[in-house]
């Protein structure tokens, strides 16, 4: 049976490390709240110069080296992100410039922190309809600059990155084995960002009211996002015929490690073989699934035909999950 292979990963954080203490110093918070309450000791901040299509560009270069590709090779581009360079064009269309990848289609998806699952999802029907052959996909966020540095229920939270990969077709066992992705729109106003768009176009009121800056209900999203994953996870293995005894590494999305935790606990997962880089990173929305993939194949933790489940929970509301065999 056809279907994509995810063929090379790479990814790129900011080297600029803004710790818990860093934080301390600027609001009302301690190290042992975050550190407790979200897993995250400290998070990467993209300087001043660096954009999104930048971190993005980073990310996919090392996957292309990786792979030998040259970028005149890749007929597709989907770049998942909720903080692209500017509201259009898209992110994807000028990371195709950067790469000089003129053959290639390019766009962007808004799925928040599904993101990079929901481009997985995309660029693997498209591969099995043999509509396009060398795939790149990018979660990408620079959520650094849209947070309220004054509002402590939300800036400790994330951080920037990004994280790629390239899929093409297998024939073989190996490959997505299959996506699972979901919405719930009535639920839109628990993660939102209001300022700048056709609702609130920016005006002195909208920047007097902080209306650019991430809003997050984080309490009521936590335990939606519990409840939500707990079922996907579940749901996933169920449709693949897969006992959580046969999972070799459960990727989740690194929102918090309570939530994470959970997760694994429901699928009966031991932590040795859940991937968590969260107190290193924060929340990187977008980025979040590709950066610990790449992480995880680059430290050896996975092998071929290990059963790798990937899930992901964010604004949207939206989630989505995906089963790969190595
Ligand atoms: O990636 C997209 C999906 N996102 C998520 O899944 C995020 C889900 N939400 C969360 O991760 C958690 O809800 C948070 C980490 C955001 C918050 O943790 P919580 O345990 O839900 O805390 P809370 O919002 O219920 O707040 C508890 C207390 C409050 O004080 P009072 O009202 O009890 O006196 C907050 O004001 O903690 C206070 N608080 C803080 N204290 C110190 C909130 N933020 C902070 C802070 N430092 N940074």
């Amino acid at each position: 049976m056809l279907r994509a292979k995810i063929t090379a990963t790479g990814s790129y954080t900011p080297e600029r490390i803004l710790s818990n203490q860093d934080i301390e110093k600027i609001i009302d918070t301690s190290d042992a709240w975050i550190t407790e309450r979200t897993g995250i000791k400290e998070r990467r901040i993209a300087y001043e110069s660096q954009i999104t299509s930048d971190l993005a560009y980073e990310a996919s270069l090392i996957a292309l080296k990786e792979r030998n590709i040259d970028p005149l090779e890749i007929d597709l581009i989907i770049v998942a992100t909720v903080s692209g360079d500017m509201p259009f064009p898209s992110t994807a269309c000028i990371l195709q410039k950067l790469l000089k990848a003129k053959n290639a289609v390019a766009f962007d998806i808004n799925a928040a922190c599904s993101g990079f699952i929901y481009a997985m999802s995309i660029a693997n029907s498209f591969i099995k309809t043999h509509s396009f052959k060398k795939v790149l996909i990018v979660g990408v966020e620079v959520l650094s600059k849209f947070l309220d540095w004054s509002d402590r229920t939300t800036c400790i939270l994330f951080g920037d990155g990004a994280g790629a990969a390239i899929l093409e077709p297998s024939e073989s066992e190996s490959g997505i084995l299959s996506t699972h992705i979901y919405s719930d729109g009535s639920l839109w106003d628990l993660i939102y960002l209001p300022g700048g768009g056709a609702k609130h176009p920016t005006s002195h009121q909208t920047v007097d009211n902080r209306l650019h800056y991430i809003k997050m209900k984080g309490n009521e999203t936590f335990k939606v996002a519990v409840k939500t994953l707990e079922n996907l996870v579940v749901e996933t293995l169920k449709v693949n015929n897969l006992e959580p005894a046969q999972i070799s590494l459960l990727i989740p999305h690194q929102a918090n490690l309570r939530i994470i935790i959970a997760t694994a606990k429901r699928l009966g997962i031991p932590m040795n073989k859940v991937f968590v880089n969260i107190d290193k990173y924060g929340n990187t929305s977008a980025a979040s699934i590709p950066i610990a993939l790449d992480e995880a194949l680059k430290q050896g933790k996975i092998k071929k035909d290990d059963y790798i489940l990937l899930e992901a929970f964010g604004a949207g509301l939206t989630w989505a999950s995906a089963l790969i065999r190595w």
